[in-house]
């Protein structure tokens, strides 16, 4: 399954930065939640092209970045050569010592076993230190999982729910603190909603994606139908922000 997430982040790299709109209005508030002041040593995991490493450069200096997706991780590299860039799975981190920070945004939420994988990933925070994410959750494109069930179009992946996300956290004997948001973006058009969504690489669901255009052409006229408001079609995302301290 990973090579298929792997796969449809890479082959987003030349549009992610022009697509990713809600992941740069998740990136700004999880910034808010970073830690004043330069740490020793910074983990980000799910670097991307840099959208979040770039605010996290500024606040608190360079980091380990690792990413699953090359093609991202290179564009990264170019736009912000201060840091280190290793090319691995979060879940299975592929870097040595402890650090004083672990950071991401817009990422966990691609982690296929977080039960094993956080508490994994907190053992390489120091005691002391202190962690902070950005998760999309259960709630995130509503509007679509509706009409995919009722036409068969516009499969939604399964992203966690945020009290069982949350406890996950909790049960590692860390400090917790928990916010979430919800965001309704507005765009002109159902296509233009799923050329931006296609273009920041979040295209794999976990399920068959054979659809026929029937139910693609029903997709599009149900969607403003159902959900227009002035013209604009709003697609919803929930995030909850976790952060805390070891
Ligand atoms: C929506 S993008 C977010 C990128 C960036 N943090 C941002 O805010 O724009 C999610 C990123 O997580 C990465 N990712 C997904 N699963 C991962 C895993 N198991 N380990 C490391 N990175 C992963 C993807 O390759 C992708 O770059």
């Amino acid at each position: 399954m990973k090579i298929h997430i792997k796969h449809a982040f890479c082959f987003s790299s030349e549009s992610y930065d022009s697509s990713c709109d809600i992941q740069r209005i998740v990136a700004e508030h999880l910034a808010e939640l970073l830690p004043e002041g330069s740490q020793d040593r910074i983990l980000e995991i799910g670097t991307g092209t840099g959208i979040f490493t770039k605010l996290l450069n500024e606040k608190c200096g360079g980091a380990f970045c690792v990413d699953i997706a090359d093609a991202l991780l290179a564009k990264a590299k170019k736009n912000f050569p201060e840091n280190h860039y290793i090319c691995g799975d979060g879940e299975c981190l592929p870097v040595i010592g402890e650090f004083s920070l672990i950071t991401g945004s817009s990422a966990l939420q691609w982690f296929q076993s977080p039960q094993k994988s956080i508490p994994d990933m907190l053992k390489c925070l120091k005691n002391g230190g202190k962690f902070a994410f950005s998760v999309f959750v259960e709630g995130t494109f509503v509007e679509m999982s509706i009409l995919n069930q009722m036409t068969g179009f516009g499969s939604v992946y399964t992203l966690p729910d945020e009290d069982v996300f949350a406890k996950i956290f909790e049960d590692c004997g860390v400090s917790v603190n928990k916010e979430v948001c919800e965001y309704v973006l507005h765009f002109d058009s159902v296509s233009e909603f799923l050329k931006k969504q296609k273009g920041t690489g979040a295209t794999f669901s976990g399920r068959d994606s054979l659809t026929s255009k029937a139910s693609y052409k029903k997709f599009l006229e149900l969607y403003p139908e159902l959900f227009g408001e002035n013209e604009k079609v709003p697609v919803t995302y929930r995030i909850l922000y976790i952060s805390g301290q070891k």
